[in-house]
């Protein structure tokens, strides 16, 4: 039998992204809309744990869709992850009148809200997180901005390495992932990407890239490397040895988190947002909102917890064939 939903809490967890606050807003409008009431938690699981709970009504999200971050704050909780906090979780939302509560971050959130569902909370997730290294969908909220703010850095870098005749490494965010890095590279067409899933530590490869490279006339050598691979600036020393060529490291960091949300991650945030809200309306619980061949899906937690994705093949060719002009590809199957 569903259970009937009456006050649906939210909480932003794990690393914050831009979009979450679309989500946030289109969460409590839509549960307001049908007749809900809302409460928000501040903090993830760490301000649920210390009642930061507050009522939300439809003024609360103004002005907030355009906005990086998320109004909520975000924490990682680590104590979260043992039953004694997580049933002390259940009990504050029981204590609150929380029924149904949306989770808005990365896998780790989402065992969180699993948790919570065993103990008796309906819950929902939304993939909320920079790196779109969630296996059940093809989209997370924030990803779309984080690559269009480090595409945007990269054409920067590019233009002072072009001028001084340098290679540049780049490095860019997504934890053990490489989907910013892989976006990336297709669209600065960046004449190498190092990236965590395919990586094999051969520099001298890379080193014969910058140097042939540069006896065809290249005025820069642009390779993107995936912060699963880090050492961006000793890798740079020993390029620069190898080659003779000055080269540079920049780090984009956290400015790929911040900013605001693309007009993609603001539509598809605010979408996610509502379904959260309708599945709770309909009895449903312990599922995750994602986004698969083009359309708005929704899986059992721990089914999405336990599938698997990788890069795509055909971008990974394609990013190599396009930014380098030695490159040779297999024979079509
Ligand atoms: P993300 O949600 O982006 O994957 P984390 O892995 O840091 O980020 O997880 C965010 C939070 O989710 C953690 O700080 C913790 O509060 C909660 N969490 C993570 N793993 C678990 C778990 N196994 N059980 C319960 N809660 C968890
Ligand atoms: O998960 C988002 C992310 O920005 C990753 O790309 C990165 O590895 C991590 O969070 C950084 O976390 P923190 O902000 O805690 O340094």
């Amino acid at each position: 039998m569903a259970k009937e939903v009456n006050t649906i809490g939210v909480l932003t967890s794990g690393g914050d992204a831009p979009g979450m606050n679309a989500a946030v807003r289109a969460v409590v409008r839509q549960a307001i809309a049908r007749g809900k009431k809302v409460k928000g938690i501040r903090r993830g699981y760490a301000g649920l744990l210390n009642e930061e709970i507050f009522d939300m009504d439809t003024h609360s999200v103004s002005d907030i869709i355009s906005r990086g971050g998320t109004i909520l704050q975000t924490a990682r909780c680590l104590e979260f992850k043992e039953l004694e906090y997580q049933q002390k979780g259940a009990e504050i939302c029981r204590k609150h009148g929380i029924d149904g509560l949306v989770v808005i971050g990365g896998d780790g959130s989402f065992q969180g809200a699993q948790k919570l569902a065993a103990l008796g909370i309906n819950t929902i997730g939304l993939p909320g997180t920079i790196d779109l290294d969630i296996a059940c969908t093809e989209y997370t909220i924030g990803f779309d901005t984080a690559v269009n703010t480090a595409m945007e850095a990269i054409d920067k870098v590019r233009d002072t390495s072009t001028s001084h005749e340098r290679c540049s490494i780049i490095e860019v965010m997504g934890r053990g992932a490489g989907y910013i890095a892989l976006w990336c590279g297709i669209a600065n067409g960046a004449e190498d990407v190092l990236l965590p899933e395919l990586y094999d530590y051969d520099e001298q490869t890379l080193v014969s890239h910058i140097i042939e490279g540069r006896k065809r006339g290249k005025q820069h050598h642009i390779i993107i490397n995936a912060e699963g691979i880090g050492h961006s600036a000793s890798m740079a020393k020993r390029i620069e040895a190898a080659t003779g060529i000055e080269t540079r490291a920049t780090i984009l960091g956290h400015m790929q988190r911040g900013g605001n949300p693309t007009a993609k991650d603001r539509v598809y945030a605010s979408t996610m947002g509502c379904l959260a809200v309708d599945l709770l309306c309909k009895g449903a619980s312990n599922r995750v909102v994602g986004y698969r061949h083009g359309e708005f899906v929704d899986f059992d937690i721990d089914e999405a917890l336990a599938m698997q994705k990788g890069l795509d093949d055909y971008q990974v060719e394609i990013c190599q064939a396009l930014g380098n002009a030695d490159y040779k590809l297999p024979p079509l199957s």
